[in-house]
């Protein structure tokens, strides 16, 4: 049975699901996305994911799709008929087709938005066993643009920067700007040192993760020390732990960077601890 996606108001097996070549997502990367997990069926975080999914139209002047208002019926229903108990579901809108291509924005008033959903099943999302070996990462230029904060399609470089980790024999990449590492490609980046939890303040340097807002207030709720600045690659080689979070990969404990072990080269239980709480705490609030 063929995956059943949404596209502008229609429920379509994935084979029958077409965008214009004109749409702006496709020519101009002029388009946002979200990403919201499933766990036991329920959606994860999804108010915080459809705050900031206004945030990014608004940053970016971009209308609501019409279906706004019925996003979570949306999200709801792709879950039931494509059956998903552990997962993710896209979503994108972009500022839709103008039948050209064309550097300036289209009359909003006449070219209507496109919004596209659709699901991705991963059963075991939750008990991932690289939870409990961690992951590698390199450390590489952040070279994107300003606006990390809005969360665009403009997705080419993290695509690079995981192929560079790669090539090198790691599973992810983190990004550095002003000898300060920013965020991962595509999650936020933590460490931890005497019982600290240090990740970087928000800015228009990184984008405001809804699992980095779950997981530091979980920590705080847990009595433990959230320190909100910026932090060296040095300063992260000499750290006691080290994570990521994001919607597809909840906590995940980092146990290298560029090759240098952190902490005892094991995964660390302050990471272990966040991720139990978040999940926990996260098929809770589910809805
Ligand atoms: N990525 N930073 C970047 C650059 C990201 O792309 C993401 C999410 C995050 C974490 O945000 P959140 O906790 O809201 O998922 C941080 C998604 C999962 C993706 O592109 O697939």
């Amino acid at each position: 049975m063929s995956r059943i996606v949404y596209v502008n108001g229609s429920y379509l097996p994935e084979e029958e699901a077409t965008v214009s070549i004109f749409d702006r997502a496709f020519l101009m990367a002029d388009g946002v996305y979200e990403v919201t997990s499933v766990l036991g069926g329920k959606l994860i975080d999804f108010a915080g994911h459809m705050a900031r999914l206004e945030r990014s139209l608004n940053a970016l002047g971009m209308n609501k799709p019409e279906a706004f208002d019925e996003l979570l019926d949306i999200h709801r229903e792709l879950v039931t008929r494509n059956d998903i108990d552990e997962g993710m579901i896209y979503l994108q809108v972009s500022r839709g087709a103008a039948g050209d291509r064309d550097f300036v924005f289209p009359d909003p008033e006449v070219v209507k938005p496109t919004l596209v959903l659709f699901t991705q099943s991963k059963p075991g999302l939750a008990d991932n066993p690289t939870a409990k070996t961690g992951i590698k990462v390199i450390s590489i230029d952040d070279i994107r643009w300003g606006r990390r904060d809005i969360k665009t399609v403009q997705l080419l470089y993290p695509s690079m920067g995981k192929m560079m980790a790669k090539d090198a024999g790691a599973d992810d990449a983190w990004l550095v700007e002003d000898g300060k590492v920013t965020e991962g490609t595509s999650n936020n980046a933590y460490i931890v040192k005497d019982g600290r939890i240090i990740t970087r303040e928000l800015s228009t340097d990184i984008l405001h993760g809804i699992t980095r807002a779950a997981v530091l207030r979980f920590a705080r709720e847990a009595q433990m020390t959230v320190e909100e600045r910026s932090f060296t690659v040095d300063e992260a080689q000499q750290a006691d732990e080290a994570f990521v979070t994001s919607a597809s990969t909840f906590v995940m404990p980092v146990v290298a960077l560029d090759g240098a072990p952190i902490g005892d080269g094991t995964v660390g239980p302050v990471a272990t601890r966040l991720r139990e709480i978040y999940i926990e705490e996260s098929i809770k609030a589910g809805v």
